[in-house]
């Protein structure tokens, strides 16, 4: 069955953050591809999202700024989407940004920057959804392949990531008693402005300038290549819809065999 065929979100309301770029805009077009209204959240790239809504069934989509470093501005998003569609079935987070740095070259407030985005963010876009959500409802966040990897100079981004795996399974057991799912993807290397940015500092210093970003994905990669946005937005997708009524507190890999 080809997404477009597939009814999965019929009548379900779904809020992206993070929906207006790479992974996130791939997971509002499944979704609506499948019958979701879509709410997506950015944080400044207007153009970007006003090009994605533009793809999107008329009516049936909108975008909304909220910074999900500002729970406020999260909740507000929410809020937008509720009252406009009149109810609130999905959450996918997806927002989060990319961090590289060593040890010394730490500072509070780069670890203040990335975990108000990647942890914090996550935790408090669950709160202000949960509350609007009935028994059924599904919450999927995004954690990456970092959180169980090593790789130089990845502590930060990598540890707010785990944090987001743990969060998943404590809040599954409050979550649970009201019906509701929440799970994390933690996808591998992924085509998108992401990974163009940040891709080469995942090779440790001393091989980038011996093994291209190729040879070194040949070489750490089941299947040797970058994921598409879409291939990892599928996986959203089925946590988020009755598929996965079974599952919840746990953390779904796709990675492309990252090793
Ligand atoms: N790409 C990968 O290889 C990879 C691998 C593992 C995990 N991930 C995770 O997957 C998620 C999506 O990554 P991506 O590659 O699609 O990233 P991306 O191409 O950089 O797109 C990032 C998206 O998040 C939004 N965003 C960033 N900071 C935000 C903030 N503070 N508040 C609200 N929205 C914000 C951006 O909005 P604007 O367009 O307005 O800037 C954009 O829509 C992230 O959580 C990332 O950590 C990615």
């Amino acid at each position: 069955m080809t997404p477009g065929q597939s009814t999965r979100f019929t009548d379900k309301v779904a809020v992206v953050t993070g929906g207006s770029r790479g992974i996130g805009a791939a997971v509002a077009t499944r979704l609506a591809a499948e019958g979701a209204v879509v709410a997506i959240g950015y944080r400044g790239n207007q153009e970007a999202a006003e090009q994605l809504l533009a793809t999107l069934p008329a009516g049936r989509a909108i975008a909304v700024r909220a910074d999900v470093a500002d729970p406020d501005q999260t909740a507000a998003l929410i809020e937008q989407a509720v009252t406009e569609f009149g109810r609130l079935d999905v959450l996918a987070s997806c927002a989060g940004i990319e961090h590289f740095g060593t040890l010394e070259s730490l500072t509070p407030g780069e670890f203040d920057r990335v975990f108000a985005v990647n942890t914090r963010g996550q935790l408090f876009a669950v709160q202000h959804a949960a509350a609007h959500m009935r028994e059924g409802g599904r919450i999927v966040l995004t954690s990456s392949v970092s959180a169980s990897r090593a790789v130089f100079g990845h502590t930060l981004y990598a540890a707010s990531k785990a944090a987001v795996e743990s969060m998943v399974l404590n809040l599954s057991a409050e979550l649970g008693q009201r019906g509701i799912t929440i799970n994390a993807i933690a996808p591998g290397g992924t085509a998108t402005d992401m990974a163009t940015e940040h891709g080469a500092s995942y090779q440790h210093p001393q091989l980038r300038d011996v093994l291209s970003m190729a040879q070194w994905l040949s070489v750490h990669g089941a299947l040797g290549r970058l994921a598409e946005p879409e291939e990892i937005a599928a996986g959203y997708a089925f946590l988020a819809s009755d598929d996965a009524a079974y599952m919840t507190g746990r953390t779904l890999q796709i990675d492309g065999g990252f090793f």
